[in-house]
């Protein structure tokens, strides 16, 4: 990728004292991109972002964002970014659209359309003039957002916005990624712990556990293709000739699963070709389904020990 990466990290790291918080992380985000930032409770997530968003310096490497140093050039680097990070704090005495308004006003001003319309993608139209103190807590991510929205950014960072959510508020927040990037363009950086929705949004991920990056890619390199599980049926009194015959003549793992099935690794075997295999060798199959690994499992093999989350 070209210096146009929305975001490049190089060899960031971050000391606390001897504490090795992040150690030699390198991301690139293509513009455009929603990638997925994944890793277990301390990971180093929230250190990551916010060197990227120059909040912290680095005790190594540097952050570039559209190609600019966050440190050496910030306002020309922070100029296109909008962040949401560990849930930004609001005046609870006003009403959301006066928050936004302020928080407009210390930024150079914002106009009432813009208020409006980011208020409308939020689904907050209906509570905006309630003051904050009455809104719930996905009300408020919501409203976190709105905000990181306001100057309508290229790069969109977004730190566990589905923190404390239900699972209806975390579809809303999913859909809501989706329409910001489909209609803006934008691109977006989230982190998270929810891996069936990451799965859903992100072209690529990154995975950290104990501040190192552990892969980096598009969700098939992570999930891996080679590791695609494939599920047989066959009619019950043809079950075992079927796993002697995909062991012996494909030198698979064939087994039977709970559910009265057969299963094998797919590895770079031809479906096509074992199917007619199996017929001809009398074995009736009535179903032949590969399944790939969900991004959770293909987490919880990488990170192993660090795995504390769902
Ligand atoms: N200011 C600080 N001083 C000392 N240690 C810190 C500081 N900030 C973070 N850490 C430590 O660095 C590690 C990474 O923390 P970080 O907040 O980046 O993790 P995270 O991946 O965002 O985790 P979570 O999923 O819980 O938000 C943790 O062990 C944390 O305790
Ligand atoms: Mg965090």
């Amino acid at each position: 990728m070209t210096d146009e990466a929305a975001i490049r990290a190089e060899g960031l790291s971050k000391h606390f004292g001897d504490f090795v918080a992040v150690a030699d992380v390198n991301l690139e985000v293509g513009a455009g991109e929603i990638f997925g930032f994944l890793g277990p409770n301390g990971a180093g997530k929230t250190t990551t972002i916010r060197m990227l968003l120059g909040l912290i310096s680095p005790s190594a490497g540097r952050a570039l964002l559209f190609g600019k140093d966050i440190r050496r050039e910030f306002k020309r680097a922070i100029r296109n970014v909008g962040a949401f990070v560990e849930g930004p704090a609001f005046y609870s005495f006003l009403s959301g659209r006066r928050n936004l308004r302020l928080f407009g006003t210390l930024s150079g001003g914002v106009s009432e359309a813009r208020i409006d319309e980011v208020l409308d993608w939020t689904g907050l139209t209906a509570p905006a003039d309630s003051r904050v103190a009455g809104y719930s807590q996905g009300m408020r991510q919501r409203l976190g957002i709105a905000l990181a929205l306001l100057e309508a950014p290229r790069l969109l960072i977004l730190d566990e916005p589905t923190n404390g959510l239900d699972p209806q508020g975390t579809r809303e927040i999913r859909e809501l990624m989706g329409r910001i990037r489909s209609e803006s363009g934008t691109t977006i950086l989230v982190s998270s712990h929810l891996l069936g929705e990451m799965e859903r949004i992100c072209d690529r991920v990154a995975i950290i556990a104990g501040g190192t990056i552990l892969q980096q890619g598009t969700l098939d390199d992570v999930i891996g293709r080679e590791s695609q599980r494939v599920e047989l049926d066959v009619t019950p009194e043809h079950g075992e000739r079927a796993i002697q015959h995909l062991r012996e003549r494909f030198q698979t793992d064939a087994h039977s699963t709970r559910r009265g099935a057969l299963e094998f690794s797919r590895g770079s075997l031809d479906l096509a070709v074992l199917n007619r295999s199996l017929v001809e060798a009398g074995i009736d199959v009535s179903g032949l389904t590969p399944r790939r690994r969900s991004l959770e499992q293909a987490f919880v093999a990488l990170t192993g020990e660090h795995s504390s989350i769902r």
